[in-house]
């Protein structure tokens, strides 16, 4: 059966880009395939982090996992940190690749830009990510279009390795979406939608309320020629917001400009903001449930151990093709 590994960050609330990027796939692929699901609370703290902030969205998101659909029985949801292999093996990553490469990661590039104090964690990040998905000899990772270049690095680094030590890897392949790989600001649609944008307005999370929703949709930036039609140069914020209603209904983007053809932009965003809405409800409704109970600390602990008996042994099988001593 096929490998599947992928990670949120538990950074901030999760938003509709991570989601129709990402997260709906993972609920998909955990029909046919051995899914792994990690909140990576270890590249969190790459920039400086609230504690409690960090504690609390750790179990937002597995209890979000768990609301949109991913099943503990069928997949292992696990917190990064609680498998402490993930570090070991990003050590001995980051000694099998080069600064050259990590210099070009154009997602350093952004958050370091203007710093001129840069830790060292957010240098190195991509090599923990490539030890994340290294460990799980995983085939396939479910992202959005802005995590390529990672997983791009993560199989140059897996080629590499085998080349040198042998066999060791499995070399992984990023499954992107055509449509909702990437999910661009609201109020700016030139930008990606982000956890961490200064303008609330700028997104929407999966735990907004309605009245959220529909203030941040009414509001996204559109354009004067009051057609609904996509045109991702010349009408990004129109194209935005055609994506995100044909992901939440399922409709295409060709049904939908025939059904809006001769309406405004006012008629389409009320029922944009209805269809967002009773997708978000549902998963309100089981995130409610779950948030604070034993529930999510039992999935924690079985998904740790699930994860940390697949991990320690591909680190075992790297330090011996290294030339440590394994006892
Ligand atoms: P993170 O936490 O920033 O985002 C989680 C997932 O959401 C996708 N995403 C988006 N998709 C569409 N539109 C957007 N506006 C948007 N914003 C975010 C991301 O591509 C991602 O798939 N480095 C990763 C976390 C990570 C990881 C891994 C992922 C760590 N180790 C191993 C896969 C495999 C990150 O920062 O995701």
């Amino acid at each position: 059966m096929k490998r599947v590994f992928s990670g949120v960050q538990p950074t901030g609330n999760i938003h509709i880009g991570n989601y129709l990027g990402a997260m709906k796939q993972f609920v998909e692929l955990q029909e046919t395939m051995d899914c792994f699901f990690c909140v990576v609370d270890l590249h969190s703290v790459t920039l400086p982090q609230d504690p409690k902030s960090i504690y609390e969205h750790t179990l937002d998101v597995v209890s979000l996992y768990v609301a949109i659909g991913i099943d503990p029985f069928k997949s292992t949801i696990f917190v990064q940190s609680h498998v402490p292999a993930h570090a070991e093996l990003g050590w001995l990553l980051q000694c099998n690749c080069y600064m050259g490469e990590l210099n070009r990661m154009t997602q350093y590039k952004d958050k370091s830009k203007g710093s001129d104090s840069v830790p060292v964690g957010l240098f190195t990040y991509p090599t923990l990510m490539a030890a994340d998905i290294l460990l799980y000899d995983t085939h396939i990772v479910p992202v959005g279009s802005d995590q390529k270049q990672h997983i791009e690095l993560t199989r140059d680094i897996a080629i590499r390795f085998n080349n040198r030590f042998g066999k060791t890897f499995v070399v992984p392949e990023a499954q992107i979406k055509q449509s909702g790989a990437r999910i661009m600001a609201l109020d700016d649609p030139s930008k990606k939608m982000s956890k961490s944008a200064e303008n609330p307005l700028s997104r929407i999370t999966l735990l907004d309320s309605p009245d959220q929703v529909k203030k941040a949709v009414m509001k996204a930036t559109t354009d004067s020629e009051g057609h609904i039609r996509y045109d991702e140069e010349n009408k990004p914020g129109i194209s935005n917001l055609l994506t995100i209603y044909s992901e939440f209904s399922g409709m295409s983007i060709s049904e939908l400009e025939q059904k809006y053809e001769g309406m405004g932009y006012g008629a389409f965003k009320k029922d944009l903001v209805e269809v967002i809405n009773s997708s978000l409800e549902n998963i309100q409704q089981r995130y409610r449930k779950i948030r604070n109970s034993d529930e999510i600390i039992q999935i924690l602990k079985e998904g740790a151990q699930r994860a940390e008996t697949v991990a320690n042994s591909t680190l075992q099988r790297v330090k011996e093709k290294m030339g440590f001593v394994v006892l």
